[in-house]
């Protein structure tokens, strides 16, 4: 069998576990759980989506994190983000932030809306050692700054980071783990197909629909797909479906995570710690 070009299959699904974080904010974890606690270089997946305010309305009040990035994608609603450096972004439904925490960021993300449905995803994604300590960065665009390729026989790919075989760029770049993220819309029956680089972990999260792997195994909405390797991703839509495919570069480096810190080793991680509470999380 010619495994250099085989179809990635879906290796795992994983249902999330229901919990609470911030000040109450109701999310459905996916990576980041006692059953699945890292898949390199991705370290949690979290979907919050609720039309009950009382499930997200007390927002992630001032937190630190550092050693890794967050990543923020909205599908519906609002969330206004705001740093202790008095950086500050309103995300709309559409538009995504990358924010590369470095050596530290401390910040709120609080729903600007007390009504109607919120839904979206937070990814951390890990930064390999020798970026850890990086000056902190963000990356944030509108919904009209993701460039959406339309796909022959319908659907449609917004691409968020990484490139299309036709070209499409996503706007987010210079990431260490070399991502690719994109959002995917595809009518019922049509197939959909996607080079990644061999070496790279891939998860799709089904939003809506049915898809099958190029084997047939389905995966149905609210579970999330581990990507076995290969050098393609080949799905099949069995209903109208939308999902993200989101890859990246595995660093295979130590992790030793305490809550928003994610570091190498225990000493660093007390470092952190102490930098935080000394109030130098973010000094230079
Ligand atoms: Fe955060």
């Amino acid at each position: 069998m010619d495994t250099d070009s085989a179809a990635r299959p879906i290796a795992r699904l994983v249902t999330g576990l229901e919990t609470r974080d911030g000040a109450g904010v109701r999310l459905v974890r996916y990576i980041g759980t006692p059953d699945l606690d890292q898949f390199d270089p991705f370290l949690l997946l979290d979907e919050f989506r609720s039309d009950d305010p009382d499930d997200y309305i007390r927002g992630l009040p001032p937190h630190p994190h550092r050693g890794f990035e967050t990543v923020t994608y909205l599908i519906h609603g609002r969330v206004r983000h705001r740093d202790s450096t008095g950086h500050e972004g309103l995300l709309r439904a559409g538009g995504v932030q990358w924010m590369t925490a470095g050596r530290g960021i401390e910040h709120s993300e609080m729903p600007e809306q007390d009504r109607g449905l919120l839904h979206g995803f937070q990814l951390w994604v890990n930064l390999p050692a020798a970026e850890k300590m990086c000056p902190p960065r963000y990356q944030e665009f509108a919904p009209d700054a993701i460039p959406e390729e339309p796909r022959p026989g319908g659907g449609r790919v917004r691409v968020i980071a990484g490139s299309t075989p036709a070209g499409t760029r996503g706007p987010v770049a210079g990431i260490a783990a070399e991502p690719v993220y994109l959002d995917v819309a595809l009518p019922a029956g049509a197939d959909f197909r996607f080079p990644l680089p061999r070496d790279h972990r891939a998860f799709v999260h089904v939003i809506a629909g049915t898809l099958a792997d190029a084997g047939g195994r389905p995966a149905g909405a609210r579970r999330l797909a581990l990507l076995g390797p290969g050098r393609e991703v080949r799905l099949h839509a069995l209903d109208d479906s939308r999902f993200l495919l989101v890859a990246g570069r595995p660093f295979g480096e130590p992790v030793v995570r305490h809550g928003p810190f994610v570091m190498n080793t225990e000493a660093e991680i007390r470092q952190a710690i102490e930098d935080y509470r000394s109030g130098r999380l973010q000094a230079p």
